[in-house]
């Protein structure tokens, strides 16, 4: 047998014709494909309809059905094609130089970099991590923290309460309350997470923001703990050169309590080297004995500091935003930046 069997012969013209077909670039290179497989007096599919009479009675039936089937096919494809060329800028081949649109880069959040790193440094100084709900009662966000209900820091105006006694924490310190309440000293944690407060929405607040404490409590703590600590943490952040400034302050839950400055050196694009102006980057103190007692410690045994920071401001300050809502707003042009 030399010649094909022409239903063999007719699904080799399918996959030709519908390969010609997509290929088609405009109209009249469909024409033509339409005039080569379907054209009256020589396309070749329409040669072999017209050749059925030739057949034997018994091959006749299902060549004829096949064909028709074919013929079917490609007519719809040729359609369907014509209808994709003609719909506005289509009638061209695919721009071969624009450029593709590259994969994207993924990359952690900024301010969940500075969380990393500033983690990295307290666990080489010795600190495990502590976790606490974002949801919690008045007794670890106030009360246990030797604030009363009717302390200013406890008004409600500052704070969103989801039921009778439970509110969104305005700060990460009733993680300290809960540790200690789980724990035994010797303690060494960092607790980062969520806080909540009715804050306005602008270049410096958010209502919703994230906070890093931190806890030590064993024997013999002293303020020179916390000082040596935090010094170290600040020049290991920012460099060797890196001031660090304790002011006087309060808060009900350390006594004594002092907000920690830290003054940088920065490169100038120049070359040069320059000194920053003093910027707040945490609140910390030692941990007031009221709050040892309210855990059930004993406060003539143990003494204890704490700190907590915020990491956004942190990121603020080391990538120079200037705008709090940049972290918030999902602009992947601001985002990208920090992928690597
Ligand atoms: N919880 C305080 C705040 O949110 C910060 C702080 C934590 C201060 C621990 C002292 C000790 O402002």
């Amino acid at each position: 047998m030399t010649e094909n069997h022409p239903t063999e012969t007719l699904g080799a013209l399918e996959a030709e014709a519908l390969a010609a077909i997509r290929d088609a670039a405009d109209e009249a290179a469909l024409e033509r494909v339409r005039v080569a497989f379907l054209g009256r007096s020589d396309g070749r599919i329409s040669a072999i309809l017209r050749g059925l009479g030739g057949l034997s009675p018994e091959e006749r039936p299902a060549v004829g059905q096949e064909a028709n089937r074919v013929k079917g096919v490609v007519s719809a494809a040729l359609e369907e094609r014509s209808a994709a060329l003609s719909r506005p800028g289509a009638s061209h081949a695919e721009d071969l130089t624009l450029p593709s649109l590259g994969p994207w880069r993924g990359g952690l959040h900024p301010v969940t970099q500075a969380i990393d790193e500033i983690w990295e440094i307290f666990r080489g100084l010795g600190f495990t991590r502590a976790r606490g709900p974002e949801a919690d009662t008045e007794w670890y966000n106030f009360v246990a923290l030797n604030t009363p209900l009717d302390h200013p820091a406890a008004d409600e105006q500052d704070t969103l309460y989801l039921a009778d006694s439970v509110l969104l924490r305005s700060h990460t310190s009733p993680v300290q309350v809960r540790t200690m309440e789980a724990y035994e000293p010797p303690i060494r944690v960092l607790a980062p997470g969520w806080v909540y407060r009715r804050d306005a929405y602008d270049a410096t607040h958010t209502p919703a923001f994230l906070q890093i404490e931190g806890l030590v409590v064993d024997e013999g703590v002293t303020f020179v703990d916390l000082k040596a600590t935090l010094a170290e943490f600040a020049r290991r952040y920012w460099g060797p050169d890196t001031q660090v400034r304790f002011r006087p302050s309060f808060f009900p839950f350390t006594e004594p309590s002092a907000e920690v400055d830290v003054k940088r050196v920065i490169t100038l694009p120049d070359g040069s080297r320059q000194e920053t102006d003093w910027l707040e980057i945490m609140g910390a103190g030692m941990v007031d004995p009221a709050v040892l007692e309210n855990v059930g410690y004993d406060p003539e045994r143990y003494t204890g500091w704490a700190f907590g920071m915020g990491p956004a401001r942190i990121a603020m300050l080391k990538h120079g935003v200037d705008d709090l809502r940049a972290f918030f707003e999902n602009d992947m042009r601001f985002l990208a930046q920090f992928a690597s």
